[in-house]
């Protein structure tokens, strides 16, 4: 298992050094959460965070440092949180960053409240945007895309209409996209925290209504 220790490295000094260690953090990590994960949550806070009226620079520095922890929490099986992690690690990182103490500590609060955990609510709108568009990027037809994608990773079947997805358990044969959607992504334009975000997400729950329908009447081969 890798050092789970603060990481000390180099304190970065612009943003085009904090996306090339963004990116290299991401070397070994797998297709369903990799670098391009991180690149469209980027895209959508920037959409998102122009409809809100956020502090930009905030927001990308937030976007790109948010999963960093990522590999640590792979490599420890879940004990450690890739989010407490990243903002330890992010705080290390911006040191010597030129941007306010306070921008700063919105930054730190971004990454550690992406992944909501008890109390650890998004309670700055650069979090909240933050949030939305992690999640954003699950559901959709992106959504759609990694679903199966993650279902060929732990060598789930393409479809399995004999069992309700209640039933069936995660990482198996069953653990498909249809059942990822049923008992994930349905729920997640529920829990929108922005108004942009909430009506993006609505926007791709109905997209993925449509193809699943679709999806599953082509499955009985009745359209
Ligand atoms: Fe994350
Ligand atoms: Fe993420």
């Amino acid at each position: 298992m890798k050092d789970v220790q603060p990481s000390r490295g180099p304190a970065m000094k612009s943003i085009s050094e904090i996306i090339a260690y963004a990116n290299r953090s991401f070397s070994n990590a797998r297709g369903s959460h990799d670098w391009e994960h991180t690149q469209r949550v980027c895209n959508l806070c920037m959409v998102i965070g122009k409809a809100e009226g956020a502090d930009l620079e905030v927001l990308q520095i937030a976007a790109y440092l948010h999963d960093v922890g990522r590999p640590y929490q792979d490599d420890s099986k879940g004990d450690v949180c890739h989010a407490e992690k990243g903002a330890e690690m992010a705080t290390v990182l911006m040191e010597e960053y030129p941007i306010s103490e306070d921008r700063k500590e919105n930054i730190i609060h971004c990454i550690l409240s992406h992944r909501f955990r008890g109390d650890r609510r998004p309670k700055t709108p650069e979090a909240k945007i933050l949030f939305d568009a992690d999640k954003l990027d699950a559901i959709g037809a992106v959504g759609i895309a990694r679903a199966f994608l993650f279902a060929g990773e732990v060598g789930a079947k393409l479809h399995n209409p004999a069992i309700n997805p209640e039933d069936t358990l995660p990482y198996t044969e069953d653990d498909t996209g249809y059942r990822e959607f049923k008992l994930k992504l349905s729920k997640i334009k529920d829990r929108m925290l922005t108004a942009e975000g909430s009506r993006i997400a609505h926007e791709r729950h109905a997209f993925m209504e449509r193809f699943f329908e679709r999806f599953l009447a082509e499955y009985e081969g009745t359209r």
